[in-house]
């Protein structure tokens, strides 16, 4: 979608549609108002008549209003006003959008002033609708041989500003929430796609591709031989049962100054998990196709930060592997050493995503981390916790979590802290290796961030459990794009470039 703001006189507007915000009591916003004024009370008589109430998520179509050149109006209910928030507002937009996109509309001018939540600002409303609009037009059919597409679907959003002195401000909104939402378009593609398509490989190429697009990024890719000779036998012993070859794929964006330490990110790219020879139920096993979506939101981070120049240094590190059952696979029992020189006795080998990440997080130490945050569809144990709405959060550094929290609380796309506390640890005892690879029944999503806690001692660093938040199941069903906003807006704020 394309976006662009203007400034004027909302009267001489020409549109197809012109989309104001009405909340309940049939309250209309001030560019409602006025153009309820210029057409002599129209918009008030439909609103008395009942058609449209302003409760959350209704919306009226107008045509030939009288008194303005926009061919239609279209009223957006936002609830109360006093309850508006910024979830209401996408979900608000996200009807209108999906109205919008199923009709003849092809180009909408929205009058957000007065639409916008408390505390939210300019900034925020607009970065919003923009990340809103891209996830509601957001389609996965490049795998169906006639795909249902709209017939005429909408291309540009216009912002109707009524203060010029907003357009740099909404500029910029614009740009994050483009970036933000490409981001998690790129990231929502990876994990929809499906295990035979993307496979260790193909994440692999999407990184290099990502390389092409600009200079300030490099990706290599290690090989099975390099991570053997690197000692990485934690991540390589899932691999072995796998026909398809692991890759460890780091993307290294410099677009800070060369002596400011860069923030790591890792994702778990595991893009099959069959759980191995502890072989998982055949109920929903397809869904394990998305056990790469904390490495595909890795891939939809450093999209945006190349989108947008960010002045940061950014390490992107996803290593990626299947997990299968095969003659050559790991069995319950096996003893394998780590890069970190720890040894861990896999009991379970459908814990596998800790056995991945802990040899990367030893691999980050290399680049003298600033801050290190892994995230990963680690634990079934981590939606029993907290369903689909939250990121489940660990992290030993107070200011780091609440630097992680605050993120997700500013883009909606929210994390809640779980303990990570010492007295977790002895649940990973082995009577045969330094560490078991599972903590046994208990606080299962708490034992697995204790286990790859004890790979992070040498930087700042903080675990996201994403197992409920990156896709969604039933009818519905479909990668989230999740927590590419909450890292985005991490970045964002840490270059100090976010009014949020
Ligand atoms: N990828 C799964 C975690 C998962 C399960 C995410 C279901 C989302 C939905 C992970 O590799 C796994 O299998 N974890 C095990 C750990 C257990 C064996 C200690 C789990 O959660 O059951
Ligand atoms: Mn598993
Ligand atoms: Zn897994």
């Amino acid at each position: 979608m394309e976006y662009s703001v203007k400034s004027g006189d909302l009267s001489k507007q020409r549109a197809a549609c012109v989309v104001v915000g009405v909340f309940s009591r049939r309250l209309l916003s001030p560019e409602g108002k006025f153009i309820d004024k210029l057409s002599n009370g129209y918009l008030t008589r439909r609103l008395k008549n009942g058609d449209v109430m302003g409760e959350i998520g209704q919306s009226l179509m107008l045509h030939e209003v009288p008194g303005i050149r926009a061919d239609r109006v279209l009223l957006i209910g936002g609830g109360r006003q006093k309850d508006f928030t910024p979830a209401r507002l996408k979900k608000a937009v996200a009807a209108a959008i999906g109205l919008l996109n199923s009709g003849p509309v092809v180009e909408a001018v929205f009058c957000l002033s007065g639409f916008e939540p408390a505390n939210h600002g300019l900034y925020g409303t607009l970065r919003d609708v923009v990340t809103a609009a891209e996830d509601r037009v957001y389609r996965f059919d490049e795998l169906k041989s006639d795909p249902e597409a709209p017939k005429r679907p909408l291309r540009r959003l216009t912002f109707f500003l009524s203060d010029r002195r907003q357009l740099t401000t909404a500029e910029r909104a614009i740009a994050h929430g483009k970036a933000i939402g490409q981001g998690v378009s790129l990231a929502k593609t990876l994990g929809n796609l499906p295990g035979n398509i993307c496979t260790p490989s193909y994440l692999a190429d999407q990184a290099k591709k990502l390389g092409r697009r600009s200079r300030k990024l490099r990706t290599k890719v290690l090989e099975e031989a390099q991570m053997q000779e690197l000692g990485m036998g934690a991540l390589l012993s899932v691999s072995r049962g796998s026909r398809q070859p692991a890759k460890l794929i780091v993307m290294e964006y410099r677009g800070g100054k060369a002596n400011n330490k860069p923030v790591v990110i890792i994702g778990k790219g595991l893009t099959f998990d069959a759980g191995g020879i502890s072989l998982k139920p055949a109920a929903a096993m397809d869904e394990m196709k998305y056990d790469m979506c904390g490495g595909a939101s890795v891939l939809g981070v450093v999209s945006a930060c190349i989108e947008l120049e960010l002045p940061i240094n950014l390490v992107g590190i996803v290593p990626s592997s299947e997990n299968l059952p095969d003659g050559d696979a790991n069995k319950p029992g096996d003893i394998v050493t780590s890069m970190s020189g720890q040894t861990i006795e896999v009991l379970n080998t459908d814990a596998e995503g800790r056995l991945i990440l802990c040899d990367a997080l030893t691999y980050s130490e290399r680049f003298e981390p600033a801050a290190v945050i892994d995230i990963a569809t680690l634990t079934g144990a981590c939606v029993v916790a907290l369903g689909k709405h939250a990121s489940g959060l660990f992290s030993d550094d107070d200011a780091l979590a609440e630097e992680i929290l605050a993120a997700g609380t500013k883009s909606g796309d929210r994390a809640w802290r779980l303990p990570l506390w010492e007295d977790y640890q002895n649940q990973l005892d082995s009577n045969f290796a330094d560490m078991a690879n599972i903590g046994g029944s208990g606080a299962g999503a708490v034992t697995a961030a204790c286990f790859l806690w004890r790979f992070a001692k040498k930087f700042k660093w903080a675990h996201l459990d994403i197992a409920g938040a990156a896709w969604d199941t039933g009818k519905e069903k479909g990668a989230t794009g999740r927590p590419v906003a909450l890292l985005v807006q991490f970045l964002l704020k840490r270059c100090g470039i976010s009014s949020l």
